[in-house]
């Protein structure tokens, strides 16, 4: 059978990234016989400057059709003047939660050719390989009320953190589930000393954790989870938090490992369907450039090869390929030491797909 991608190449650097991907699935196509076919979709800036709505419904109904999604980034200044309702982050949430993609998973792993472009030490950053498993389509991004209105004639901003306990249940077993097929230890991250959808986090996650005696449960509060993560990072194996802290924790994630410009991302729903984006942003200051990093892009494929189209032979072959891209020192300005040659973002999917 035919396997279905739905490509949304987003804002910013988003469409130079997607290139590059697209590029790698062309010699899995020409190269492995792999059955596979791609449309373009508009998500973010883009459908809203084509469309005027940051997730027209033509994407979301083509998402929920495709074996697959494959999203690069979206946002830009452009966009801050917009309706709130129609910003490119808006559309974002919204593919999220019209698929129901509630398991955000984010792998941070330090490739050792990258061990000097962490900012930390790289004995503390070794061989790091943490999962972080991010809750996507609740907590404070939904939650509501939420607005900015006028009270006692002073405007306030409102949003709202709201956790059911099907959810946190939910976002936990997934957590359970994957670190039983790694370290088998499970690091809930939450605020539990102070919110009350975080005590309730911390009461499901416990409760859930009975039905999984192999797997080492522990708790931390996210400040100190964020001082341990630039402290200690490989005391950690799997991470599970909402929705806000796992935004702000990954992004602390992905700098251990050198850049943010190497993470991929998957998030699932409840059928399977998964949508792959690299963690980084829509990078407007670099955009139009040729210098973004495509690696985390590729990676997010590979990604999907292996989660949703069952094709692990396929992903290994993509995740080789950047491996010794980077032994074979190719560096794109992010991820390159100070004096160090730097390629672009067309030479690094070049030399990948050359890998191939
Ligand atoms: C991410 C991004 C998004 C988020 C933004 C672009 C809405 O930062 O995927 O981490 O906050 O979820
Ligand atoms: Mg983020």
């Amino acid at each position: 059978m035919t396997a279905k991608i739905l490509v949304l190449p987003g804002d910013g650097i988003g469409p130079e990234i997607t290139a590059q991907a697209e590029k790698v699935l062309e010699v899995l196509r020409a190269k492995y016989k792999f059955d596979v076919e791609w449309t373009h979709g508009l998500l973010g800036g883009a459908a809203y400057d084509a469309t005027g709505e940051p997730l027209p419904a033509a994407t979301l109904e083509a998402a929920r059709k495709s074996d697959a999604v494959l999203l690069a980034a979206v946002g830009g200044p452009k966009y801050d003047t917009a309706p709130r309702d129609k910003r490119p982050e808006r559309g974002l949430l919204g593919i999220r939660a019209g698929m129901g993609l509630y398991a955000n998973l984010r792998p941070a792993i330090l490739y050792p050719e990258l061990a000097a472009a962490s900012s930390l030490k790289p004995e503390l950053v070794a061989d790091l390989d943490v999962l972080i498993v991010r809750e996507l389509t609740g907590g404070i991004y939904f939650g509501q009320p939420r607005g900015i209105e006028v009270r006692d004639g002073v405007r306030v901003g409102i949003n709202t953190e709201v956790y059911s306990e099907p959810e946190i249940e939910r976002i936990a077993r997934t957590a359970f589930d994957a670190a039983q097929l790694r370290g088998k230890r499970l690091c809930s991250v939450d605020k539990a000393n102070v919110l009350e959808s975080s005590e309730l986090w911390r009461e499901t996650v416990i409760r859930v954790g009975r039905d999984y005696p192999d797997v080492q449960l522990t708790h931390q509060y996210v400040d100190n989870a964020a001082m341990q993560l630039v402290r200690a990072p490989k005391q950690f194996d799997v991470i599970v938090t909402s929705n806000l802290f796992g935004d702000i924790l990954s992004d602390i994630a992905a700098q251990l490992t050198g850049s943010i410009g190497m993470l991929p991302s998957a998030s699932l729903n409840e059928r399977g369907q998964g949508l792959y984006e690299p963690i980084h942003g829509s990078a407007p200051d670099i955009a139009g450039k040729g210098v973004a990093n495509p690696l985390a892009m590729i990676l997010s494929l590979a990604m999907l090869l292996r989660y949703s189209l069952k094709r692990g032979d396929l992903a290994d072959k993509v995740q080789k390929a950047v491996r010794h891209v980077l032994a074979d020192g190719l560096r794109t300005a992010d991820i390159a030491r100070s004096g160090e040659k730097t390629v672009g973002t067309l030479e690094m999917g070049e030399a990948v797909v050359g890998r191939l």
